[in-house]
């Protein structure tokens, strides 16, 4: 397990991690959510010891890091880091002079390994290629190669996405996965969410240099409010507990319900619901879909709703009796109803 504890770092006189606590075991893929110059990469570069915290500590499988040459050295082929640019990382002319550079660097290259490694990631017969020659998604895998040479037991990679199309990003997801099979721990920093969403194991937010945020699940209304863009739909889900007064229908497209008590009061009332099954998760998905829809729900089940509402992109509002709070403090009035 790699551990920050209390780290705080600045350049210069300006504080760019305050406090960073956070975890990263082996076998799980943790994604590092946060705003352009949030501190992502100076959070990352850390873990190996590419940058040294002005307070705080990192601790690596139970050890703090050392900052002398040696201990660095064993620290960088514990945790290996995948850099932005693959131009920082890539430092041989060719293919296979630069995967078996950090490998025969340390006395432990093995020609079987490296070739392995290749095939894994779609570079066979690439080794003599020109490192100068190739696309941004080639020599991005010939920087994850040069890393993964180095059998790490944690790899970090730093907006592994940034300038690679649609099948490259298919093929980093693909390597991420068949790394937390083989046990790595994997952290990203990401802007693209839906890879992140296919990927990840935990979400961490890093707002302010602090992570402000750490679950299973994407809080797509906190990230939102942290800048971070979410595509959040512009439909909405408005909850209403079973035990107050129901807004006007005409201003949504759908109505949901969920729960005896919910039912009973639409009865009560003499309104007709569109969704009576699987209330909570259609709604959600109409509301995905652009449209606003109001969810009546047994006041027992609001703690439900607003957590799953967390893990979809959408809005949640909650009218409780007349008035309306913002949920996650998105704004919840600016779109008008149905025409
Ligand atoms: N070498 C540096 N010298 C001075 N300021 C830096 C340096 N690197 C980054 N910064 C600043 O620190 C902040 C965090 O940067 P960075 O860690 O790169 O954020 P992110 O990766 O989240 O975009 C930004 O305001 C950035 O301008
Ligand atoms: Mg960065």
């Amino acid at each position: 397990m790699i551990e920050m504890r209390d780290v705080w770092f600045s350049y210069g006189d300006r504080d760019v991690l305050k406090g960073v606590n956070m975890g990263l075991r082996k076998g799980e893929v943790a994604i590092l959510l946060g705003k352009n110059g949030a501190g992502k990469s100076t959070l990352l570069m850390h873990l190996n010891g590419l940058l040294k915290p002005k307070k705080g500590e990192i601790i690596v499988d139970g050890k703090k890091i050392s900052y002398d040459r040696k201990s660095l050295s064993q620290l960088r082929r514990l945790v290996g880091f995948v850099f932005q640019n693959p131009d920082d990382q890539i430092v041989a002319p060719t293919v296979w002079q630069d995967i078996v550079f950090g490998p025969e660097n340390i006395g432990a290259r093995d020609d079987e390994k490296v070739k392995k490694i290749m095939e894994r990631l779609g570079l066979e017969g690439y080794g003599g290629r020109l490192c100068s020659s190739l696309s941004g998604g080639e020599k991005k895998r010939v920087a994850i190669a040069g890393v993964l040479a180095m059998e790490p037991d944690y790899i970090v990679m730093d907006e592994p996405t940034a300038g690679v199309d649609g099948i490259g990003l298919k093929e980093i997801a693909e390597i991420v996965r068949n790394l937390k099979e083989n046990g790595k721990g994997v952290i990203i920093s990401t802007h693209d969410l839906d890879f992140a969403k296919a990927i990840g194991d935990r979400f961490m937010i890093l707002d302010d240099g602090r992570i402000i945020y750490d679950d299973v699940f994407v809080d797509y209304s906190l990230a939102e409010r942290c800048g971070i863009r979410t595509w959040l739909s512009e439909g909405e889900v408005v909850l209403v507990p079973h035990d107050h007064s129901i807004p006007d229908t005409d201003e949504f497209d759908f109505i949901a319900v969920m729960g005896k008590s919910a039912r009973e009061k639409l009865e009560k009332e003499g309104i007709e619901a569109d969704i009576t099954t699987a209330g909570m998760e259609r709604a959600f998905l109409r509301a995905i879909g652009g449209a606003r829809v109001m969810l009546v729900c047994s006041r027992s089940m609001i703690g439900v709703v607003e957590r799953e509402a967390k893990t979809y992109p959408v809005r949640l509002s909650f009218h409780d009796g007349g008035k309306r709070h913002e949920r996650h403090g998105v704004h919840s009035w600016s779109r008008s109803g149905r025409c």
